[in-house]
């Protein structure tokens, strides 16, 4: 047990975290409550978020958005985040962040949004030397036209702290070639790009994502170990996969830990990271996720130490700040 403690204890970079999926319920409820918005139906009687399946708790997450209505709500919000993140050995952390829960794809919006995520970034990062870096990212059952409006978003605000585009939501809805021209924009302005897939499709979904977006990393992408070609195809080309087992196990994805292939892709070459995905949500912290992975697979110091590794190597930061994180 000394041994777990050390374990816990070890410095954590998560590339896979939603900024709003990452927001603890008595935040979200305190805000209700401060601007009188309904919230009934997001809540259980413990005060956890309620939802009973994946495409339902995609609506009880966009229900509990509504009560993060301005920058200065985001600011806040950014601050429950990054310091929860810390308390959890996290020293670098890349957020999702989508212009259709912040101001709606106004670029001018968009920018005020941003400037009070770094400021509460930026303090973060003094009081607790937790980097925060922004993944842009459209919502796939939102449609082609609004991920092209976010796209906007993300290359008028590329550089500095945002540094990928990406895309998440009902992977079930259209085909990752629907928003080949979002992504062909973000990169142009110069943004890494990484998409959602293998979580609620099949290995194809992780395949088509990675030719017709020419992404780098994938989120989830842990179905491709139904054919053993898309695996070997991730390996080879080195794409690296966010890796959120504890997500996995409670949305129903797989029916145990024991029963997850994290170990089975790693062992056949695939570069996996360890991430949380949406925290409450799923019952999950960083260190839980490296209790699980230790306990399950018998992950060790070592182990975990090259996945963090991983995950620096992995990140969409400048080279001086993944020094900082290596
Ligand atoms: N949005 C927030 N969490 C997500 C997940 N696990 N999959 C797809 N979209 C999401
Ligand atoms: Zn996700």
């Amino acid at each position: 047990e000394e041994r777990l403690a050390r374990i816990l204890d070890l410095p954590k970079v998560e590339l896979h975290l939603h900024h709003e999926g990452a927001a603890p319920p008595a935040f979200i409820r305190g805000l209700a409550q401060e601007k009188s918005v309904d919230l009934t139906g997001v809540f259980d009687e413990h005060g956890a978020y309620a939802y009973r399946d994946f495409v339902h708790f995609l609506s009880v997450y966009e229900a509990a958005t509504q009560v993060l209505q301005t920058p200065q709500d985001y600011y806040r919000l950014t601050k429950a985040v990054l310091e929860e993140s810390a308390a959890n050995g996290v020293i670098y952390s890349e957020t999702f962040l989508s212009p259709d829960f912040c101001g709606g794809s106004d670029v001018g919006a968009w920018r005020e949004y941003l400037h009070a995520i770094r400021e509460a970034a930026d303090e973060a990062e003094k009081t607790d030397g937790i980097v925060l870096r922004g993944i842009i990212t459209c919502i796939r059952h939102f449609g082609p036209e609004k991920a092209k409006a976010s796209a906007l978003c993300a290359a008028e605000t590329a550089g500095d702290w945002i540094v990928g585009f990406g895309i998440a939501g009902d992977e079930n809805k259209g085909k990752p070639r629907d928003f080949s021209y979002a992504f062909d924009m973000a990169r142009e302005a110069g943004l890494r790009l990484t998409a959602h897939a293998g979580e609620f499709g099949g290995a194809r979904s992780v395949y088509d994502a990675v030719t017709d977006l020419g992404v780098e990393r994938i989120g989830h992408g842990v179905r491709a170990i139904e054919d053993l070609r898309v695996v070997d195809m991730l390996a080879e080309k080195g794409i690296v996969l966010e890796v959120c087992p504890g997500s996995n196990v409670t949305l129903g994805v797989f029916p145990s830990f024991a029963a997850h292939p994290i170990e089975r892709l790693r062992e056949r070459g695939v570069t996996v990271t360890v991430s949380t995905d949406d925290p409450p949500f799923f019952h999950t912290t960083m260190k839980r996720e490296y209790e699980h992975l230790a306990r399950t697979f018998g992950w060790d110091e070592e182990t975990l130490t090259e996945i963090a590794r991983n995950s620096a190597n992995a990140a969409f930061c400048d080279d001086t700040t993944r020094a900082a994180i290596l």
